[in-house]
Order: structure tokens, then sequence, then C-alpha cells
């Protein structure tokens, strides 16, 4: 899918969505390491939101820091995400003449915008009065991603439409337009559109606003060390997110995972999962070497899948296996294995009895760089497919906070205390930073201060 950026006095740009990138930022500025899309207005701010791949589906989410239509329906929430289909618009709204107008087409333009003329057209009955142009007998009109068929059909300005193979675009009293060469997609996606697979009026949530995880007041106090292993932790993180898990050694961060397994016994607090299964990855392997991959999938899920048959288990096994890149090693004894395909056989593991909520300890360590990005782009989708929430304690900084990946970062301190946790574009002004990487030395010696700032924040939610 292309889609084309119309900003004031900017003309437009045109920018290839590619399925290879799951997900690109939309924002002023570019952020190394993370894939972008520059717009260029002033007035906007570093980060408007972001385009996301998944499933063969095109979506918008924005950042809730500017008022974002997509197809005229407001984005009121950065957990929603609005599917683009061939025809829909984005509309950035800054002010009254500040807008940036986005168009989604399926196909390729020919890239020559011109001026329509009435008296050329053969097609469409338009003709322009004093107030704009007007359409007459507005057949087959693909506006706001759904076909419109009405008397009268009238432009406004920023509006993006299209009939047959073109595009029009209209603008300051002008209508703009531009030949799509391909016309072939064009016509399958209004295919899909009469089969309603697409309703604009009810966006598809990919992030519902649900409590995963909530902890309440968490704490345990080691009276021998004098020291807290984890000290008044309230947190509550939604499902749908991918949330890193960052601090220093001996914070907590191993500890805080043994108490959402219940494997530590508080002196205070609460804690509340949603669902019964819990995932755990932990940081050491505990998979037997001396057996083959299917071998080790069908022990676990003869414990895990007792109430299904042994043709669903296998075939969960195959989807597992296929879905982590592992089909190929099936036969592969668990000691052969290099780093990354043995933690994502780890994973896999832990996906059988498909788990709301899974833990993963430091999943990424001695992974390079490729591997790395491998496992979290499984880690995203795992997130956008099923609306599970995934936490994952990493010391890879760069992989956490450069790369799209991840959704919110949870920052802890020493002696089990949270400095930080929310969307990590807001963690830049929360900790003062220009960049992510610097979060390790902007808590160095303010510790208690961040622990002080979260705990007031969290207090003026409740
Ligand atoms: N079983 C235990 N009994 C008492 N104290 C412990 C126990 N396990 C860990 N600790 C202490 O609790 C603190 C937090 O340990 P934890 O393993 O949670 O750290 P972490 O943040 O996961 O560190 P790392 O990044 O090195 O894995 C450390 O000071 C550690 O020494
Ligand atoms: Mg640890």
């Amino acid at each position: 899918m292309h889609i084309l950026i119309f900003e004031p006095h900017r003309g437009c740009k045109k920018v290839l969505l590619k399925k290879e990138t799951p997900k690109i930022n939309l924002g002023k500025t570019v952020r190394d390491g993370y894939e972008h899309i520059q717009l260029n207005s002033d007035f906007l701010p570093d980060y408007v939101g972001i385009i996301i791949y998944h499933e063969g589906k095109f979506y918008f989410r924005n950042y809730g820091k500017i008022n974002i239509f997509v197809d005229n329906k407001r984005l009121e929430d950065s957990s929603i995400a609005i599917r683009l289909v061939h025809g829909s618009m984005i509309k950035i709204q800054y002010s009254e003449n500040k807008n940036i107008y986005i168009g989604c087409i399926e196909g390729e333009l020919d890239n020559k915008w011109k001026v329509f003329k009435p008296e050329t057209n053969e097609v469409l009955d338009i003709q322009k009065d004093k107030k704009g142009y007007v359409i007459r007998n507005a057949n087959d009109i693909i506006f706001h991603g759904k076909k419109i068929n009405a008397k009268y059909f009238l432009p406004k300005d920023g509006d993006i439409f299209m009939h047959d193979n073109r595009i029009f675009y209209s603008m300051k009293n002008n209508l703009f337009f531009d030949v799509l060469k391909n016309t072939n997609l064009q016509q399958k996606q209004i295919v899909i559109n009469k089969q309603k697979q697409y309703q604009p009026q009810h966006p598809q949530p990919i992030n519902k606003r649900r409590p995963a995880i909530s902890m309440e007041h968490v704490t345990r106090y080691d009276k021998k060390k004098k020291w807290y292993r984890l000290k008044d932790v309230n947190l509550t993180i939604n499902s749908g997110r991918l949330v890193a898990i960052m601090g220093v050694s001996g914070a907590g961060k191993s500890t805080l995972f043994d108490a959402i397994l219940k494997r530590l016994k508080l002196d205070e607090g609460t804690i509340k999962i949603d669902g019964d299964e819990l995932g755990h990855v932990p940081q050491f392997s505990v998979l037997r070497k001396g057996n083959t991959v299917q071998e080790t999938m069908e022990f676990y899920a003869s414990k895990k899948l007792k109430k299904y048959n042994k043709e669903e288990r296998m075939q969960k096994i195959d989807d597992l296996l296929d879905k982590l890149n592992l089909s190929l090693f099936k036969q592969s004894l668990v000691g052969r294995l290099s780093g990354g395909q043995s933690r994502r056989l780890d994973i896999a593991v832990q996906l059988l009895n498909e788990p709301r909520v899974i833990l993963m300890d430091e999943p990424d360590s001695g992974l390079d760089i490729k591997s790395c990005r491998e496992l979290y782009e499984i880690l995203a989708r795992l997130v956008a497919d099923k609306n599970s929430t995934i936490l994952v304690i990493t010391h890879n900084t760069h992989m956490a906070c450069k790369y799209p990946y991840i959704d919110d970062l949870l920052f802890m301190a020493s002696q089990g205390r949270i400095c930080f946790y929310g969307q990590k574009e807001d963690a830049l002004n929360y900790f003062n930073i220009n960049d992510l990487d610097d979060i390790y030395n902007a808590v160095e010696n303010n510790q208690d201060y961040f622990v002080e700032k979260y705990n007031n924040l969290v207090n003026r939610r409740v």
C-alpha cells in the first residue's frame, strides 16, 4: 500500500508501506534505528502516530498528543488501532489551516498531479461553482475507505477520493488528480469492501484496554539483609502490551517475576492476573538437551494440552514451530540448537496453552543483533495477534528503545522500586532526556527522585 502525505505548502509525498516493516513511526523527529516517515510541518509534535502491519493488513494508531481522524473516526485513545484500506484517509488536525491529510491507496501512481479541468472529464459529472467542486451522480467513488453512491458529492478541502483509475485531491478550491496504474489491485479491494470485511464504523481495537496484571502495595522485606526485595510496588499493565523491564543488576526485576508467579511470599500487597495460565521463560533454559525439538514439544503438549486429541496437539505444535521459524529444526537435538533457536524453542513451549500473560527473563541474552530483532518481531506479532501481554526483562537498551517493537518501558530502581512505567515514547519527557539510550545515566544518581515521581503519578491516578 502507498500513502500520500499532503502537508500545507509542501505538496504531496508518496511513501510505500512494506510488510517487512511491522511498525513505522510518523512524526517530525526521526529517531535513529526506528523506521520512520518524516513529516515536515513545524507545528507537529515529534511523534504523531504509528503505522502497523499485521497479518496482511495495515493499521494506524496515534500517540494521543494531537487530534487524528481515520475515515472520519476520531482516534480517542492510543490503544485503538484503525485499519487502513484503499481509499482510507488519515487527517491530522492541528488547527483550522494546519491539517495534514494522508491518503492510502493500493497500486502505483503516475506521480504527475494535475489540476482537474471539468471540461476534459468524460466519466464523472464534475462541475465547479463558486464554492468549489460538485460531483453529480457520484457512483462508485471510493471515499474514506468505502464505496459511495450518492446524488451529490461535494469534496471539501483536504478530501482524497478515488474513481476508476483516478485519485483526486481537493485543496483550496482546486481539484488535483493523478492516475493509478495498477487498477487490478483497486478492483480487488472493492470486492473486499463489498463482502463487508471492512467496516470503518467499528474500528478494530487490537489493544483492548483491560488490566492484564495489577499489583497493589506489593512489598517484601528481607530482615536479615535489611533490604527490600520489592517495596510498595503499584503497577497496572494493560493487555496487548509488549513491555521491556529494565534496570541495573540486582534491582529486583527477576524478583518481580517471582512475585507475579506467586513464588515469593509477600509481606503486604495483592497481585491480580488476567487468566489462570501464566507463561514463563526462565533466564536459563530448562529443556533437555538430549531430546529433539519435536520430542520436546510433544512432551510439553502432553502436559499442557490434556484436553486436546493427538491430531490437534500435532497441529498446534506444527503451527507454533512454524510461527517461531523452527520448522526446519524439528528433528534437531535441543543441545545442538543455536542460542536464538533454543530461546525460540523455550518460547514455543510456553505458548502451547496460549497463556494471556507471558513473562520472559532475558530471552535476548547472548543473541546477535539479527536473531534479537527476529525474536522481538515474533513477540510483537504475538501481542498483536492474540492481544496477549508479554513482559521481557532485558539489558538490551538499544533493542528496547531504538527499535519499534517494544510498546512500554518499566524501569526499576534498587530495592525493588519502580522509577517509570509507561509508553516508551513518554519516557523521553519523563526522564528529561533526548535519547532513550541515556535512561541509565538519567536514573543513576536520581533513583529516589524518579521513584517518588512515579509514586506520585500512580497516587494521582487512583
Ligand atoms: N532468594 C533470595 N533471597 C534473598 N535475596 C535475594 C534472593 N534472590 C535475589 N535476592 C536479592 O534480591 C535483589 C534483587 O535480585 P533480582 O534477581 O530480582 O535482581 P535483577 O534485577 O533480576 O538483577 P539481574 O539483572 O542481575 O538479573 C538482589 O539484591 C539479590 O541479591
Ligand atoms: Mg534477573
